[in-house]
């Protein structure tokens, strides 16, 4: 059965969003256990978030390869409605059940530029018609999403559960943590610069590193390493729907998928805060457990990246990736020359880093090749990449 579903990410990721999107749909599996072979419709693309049309086992699926998608909603029905008798009457023709059976859920609703705008009198409304529909949100529910725009009426129900950027290695974070969506745009970024001409980054290559010189509590190099995996480990909310066809009721229906990693990266990270430090130490084992088939080897270091000594790189190519402090929130620091003074890593091949607009970082061999605009927790960043 083919349905809708959109799928939300942070404004601006759209773009990246969609090719992600085409790149993992061949490792989606059809209702035989095997790969499909069929492709995504888009049907639109909005800021935050893009509308397609797939089979719905395969939506359901998107929660599990994406990295960059915030949530996955499907979209059930919709209806014309400039009054409230019209709501309530086409309010009524739906079946939930069908979907969730006898289990409650919660119920959010948002409205713009309709004549229905009054939220609180169609949450009114809606609870009289939505029995199953709690008051008070629970976050252990399932969710449905009643959204109003130009007096169009679009009922969705959320197959994520739990924000998608929530991988769930992430135990503990270092203070300015950056969320995982980014980070992993950060690693996107990078892929999508390094293949192009000259070839600056290969996850083939076993012979890279990938150093992070600020690496907190480890997101950015967890999700580099992890972003050709699914997620096989947490649970979504789809798994608990009614209606869920034969195979995805199956204990086991994750096992069909054939994932090699073409990740062959090593990586590094360097932390200077000692409390930070054992946080990124329990991440790594929570990693571990989450992402049992990411084999690469990682390092950690407690230390100053200024100081830190490189020598033992000689033989190796590095490509440095940091969200390094800036901002209010940090009272730093030399994180400037911190990142200039990695030039003297014997084979650094290229630096991607997000830093504040007015950042001028020189160095004598790097040279910018590429920079956007990048938004982390409402600051106006840059997100760079140099290379040589
Ligand atoms: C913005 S946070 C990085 C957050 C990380 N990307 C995450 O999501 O967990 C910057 C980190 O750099 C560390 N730091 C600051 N100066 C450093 C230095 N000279 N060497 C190593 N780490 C440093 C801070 O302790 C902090 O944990």
């Amino acid at each position: 059965m083919a349905s809708r579903f959109f799928v939300s990410c942070q404004p601006h990721l759209e773009k990246d969003l969609l090719n992600e999107l085409e790149s993992f749909w061949h490792q989606l599996i059809d209702l035989d256990g095997l790969p499909t072979r069929s492709r995504p419709e888009v049907v639109y693309e909005d800021i935050g978030g893009i509308e397609i049309e797939c089979e719905t086992h395969l939506g359901f699926q998107i929660n599990l390869f994406s990295k960059l998608a915030n949530r996955v909603l499907w979209r059930i029905h919709h209806f014309e409605a400039r009054y409230f008798d019209q709501f309530e009457k086409e309010l009524k023709k739906l079946d939930l059940k069908k979907y969730l059976g006898e289990q409650k859920f919660n119920l959010n609703i948002e409205s713009g530029k309709s004549r229905l705008f009054h939220e609180s009198n169609l949450e009114e409304s809606a609870h009289k018609i939505l029995k199953n529909a709690v008051k008070k949100q629970d976050e252990n529910l399932l969710s449905l999403y009643i959204r109003i725009f130009k007096d169009h009426v679009t009922l969705s129900l959320d197959t994520s559960g739990k924000h998608l950027h929530k991988r769930g290695y992430r135990q503990a974070q270092g203070e300015a943590p950056m969320r995982e969506t980014l980070a992993a745009k950060m690693y996107n970024f990078l892929l999508k610069n390094a293949l192009e001409g000259e070839v600056l980054y290969s996850p083939q290559n076993a012979n890279t590193v990938i150093l992070d010189p600020f690496c907190g509590a480890g997101t950015l190099l967890f999700e580099a390493a992890s972003f050709f995996q699914p997620n096989l480990v947490s649970k979504f909310d789809f798994e608990r729907f009614n209606n869920l066809p034969g195979l995805l009721k199956s204990e086991t229906w994750k096992k069909n998928f054939k994932i090699a990693n073409p990740s062959k990266t090593q990586f590094m990270g360097i932390e200077l805060d000692s409390k930070t430090f054992t946080k990124l130490e329990g991440n790594y084992e929570a990693f571990k457990t989450h992402f049992p088939a990411v084999e690469n080897g990682f390092k950690f270091i407690q230390g100053n990246s200024k100081a830190a000594d490189f020598s033992a790189l000689k033989d190796q190519a590095v490509i440095v990736i940091a969200n390094p402090p800036y901002g209010e929130r940090l009272k730093n620091t030399d994180a400037e020359d911190v990142l200039m003074s990695l030039e003297r890593i014997p084979n650094l091949k290229g630096l991607v880093v997000v830093h504040p607009p007015q950042w001028k970082l020189k160095f004598s061999q790097l040279k910018i090749k590429q920079s956007e605009a990048f938004n982390n927790q409402g600051l106006d960043l840059k997100l760079t990449l140099f290379a040589l």
